[in-house]
């Protein structure tokens, strides 16, 4: 479990962005290991802010524990949701608290790992619609994270297209494929008549994410994939209206946004952002002006949220353990509406920047996979179980949906 030091006071906005040498993200990845998640001691007991309720667009919270999007690969082969899946978001809902859903692709061409979710069917709405009722039943508010997954994606999972970015530069990342984990295609830069049918792609998702009874969607404009690639100066080298000056790179991430709010409305849409990320490649030569920029451009929407990726973690990995959350606190000033702050979080700074007001709620990954009832388990300062990161991509029901509740003997039983 990561510990951050909150007295690190060289850790202000200045250093917000500071970027981590490839040699820190090799080492990083390199180190992959079970880590212990034992809760620090914390005179944190009663009257926490991560427990007091908020309203978040439309939806009445009664805590502030996020469950953010996990991709766990165990759709169905068409792309459908599996009962596993609905089993999992179920054990997972809690009274009055907000869940995000996987990514969940908005066309075949738009995958780039295979057993992740679609709503690119209509026959996908079902099974969606089915997990929808079941998160609701126990209280819970569910969104939908809609992700075109762009340059990180192989011909195998797009029926032989050539995956898509705003530019081709060069890109050695990862696809799961039916062979396992195999290098991503060579990509192929779009062409600016093609970006409306993409536009229209997110919004026909939008349309049936509605349909199967969603209570908002979450535009995935984080870790790399195409609406970041837009974005972010490192992979968006246009130099059309789409690329160059910030201007033309936000065009095509608030066209998405502007799809999505005119299926659902603007106070039932959040965006996810990765600032400073290093999933997928990405980079920015000026992170704090493009996200900056990106953040005052959609207060004009009114969004349900802004989700905030803290530049400690890279996807599913901490890279930095004692850092201190540096993303949200930089873009609260500029961003008008409710921030979730996400990246490496325990309890105690969950609270901490609850408390100092840089984030209105918080969202737990990996802690989330591991413990179905963590709102509780946090709220009551009960021990947690390790993740198991084997069973992240793809599987069965082991350490998918096979956690027990807290009770003192399936803690003793907990096998990490
Ligand atoms: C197995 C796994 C799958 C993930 N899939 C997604 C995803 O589909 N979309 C996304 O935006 N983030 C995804 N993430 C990132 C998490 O939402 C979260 O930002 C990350 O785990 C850091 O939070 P944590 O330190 O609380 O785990 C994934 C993370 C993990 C561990």
């Amino acid at each position: 479990m990561q510990v951050n030091n909150h007295t690190d006071t060289a850790v202000n906005s200045a250093s917000l962005f500071t970027a981590c040498s490839i040699n820190d993200v090799l080492s990083s990845l390199k180190k992959i290991k079970i880590m212990e998640h034992k809760q620090k001691p914390s005179g944190l007991q009663d009257n926490l802010k991560l427990f007091s309720p908020i309203k978040l667009g439309r939806m009445n919270l009664t805590h502030r524990v996020v469950h953010p999007p996990l991709t766990r690969l165990r759709a169905n082969p068409d792309d459908s949701v599996s009962d596993m899946m609905i089993q999992y978001y179920t054990q997972r809902a809690s009274d009055g608290g907000f869940m995000i859903t996987e990514s969940v692709h908005p066309s075949i061409e738009s995958r780039g790992y295979i057993g992740a979710p679609g709503i690119y069917e209509d026959h996908h709405i079902a099974g969606w619609k089915k997990l929808v009722d079941a998160v609701h039943a126990k209280g819970a508010y569910i969104f939908m994270q809609i992700s075109h997954d762009g340059r990180q994606s192989h011909v195998d999972l797009s029926n032989g297209k050539t995956p898509v970015a705003p530019s081709v530069v060069p890109f050695e990342g990862l696809s799961f494929t039916a062979n396992g984990w195999v290098p991503v295609s060579p990509h192929r830069a779009l062409d600016i008549n093609e970006i409306p049918s993409l536009v229209e792609q997110y919004r026909q998702a939008a349309i049936r994410g509605l349909a199967a009874g969603f209570d908002g969607v979450e535009l995935h404009n984080a870790n790399g994939y195409l609406a970041d690639t837009f974005l972010q100066d490192g992979t968006n080298k246009r130099t059309d209206a789409y690329g160059g000056a910030i201007e033309n790179r936000v065009k095509f991430p608030l066209e998405l946004v502007d799809a999505l709010v005119s299926v659902w409305g603007a106070d039932r849409v959040g965006v996810r952002i990765s600032p400073s990320g290093k999933w997928g490649t990405i980079s920015d030569s000026d992170p704090e002006a493009t996200f900056g920029y990106y953040a005052q451009q959609l207060n004009k929407y009114g969004l349900a949220y802004l989700h905030v990726i803290e530049p400690r973690v890279m996807g599913t990995e901490t890279l930095d353990e004692g850092r201190a959350p540096v993303a949200s606190s930089f873009l609260r000033p500029l961003f008008k509406g409710p921030i979730i702050a996400a990246g490496g979080f325990d309890r105690n700074d969950a609270e901490d920047i609850l408390q100092k007001g840089d984030a209105d709620l918080v969202a737990f990954g990996r802690l989330f996979t591991s413990n179905p009832d963590l709102p509780e388990r946090l709220r009551e300062n009960l021990p947690l179980h390790d993740y198991h990161r084997e069973a992240f991509w793809g599987g069965d029901e082991q350490y998918y949906t096979d956690f027990a509740v807290y009770s003192e003997d399936t803690v003793a039983a907990d096998r990490t």
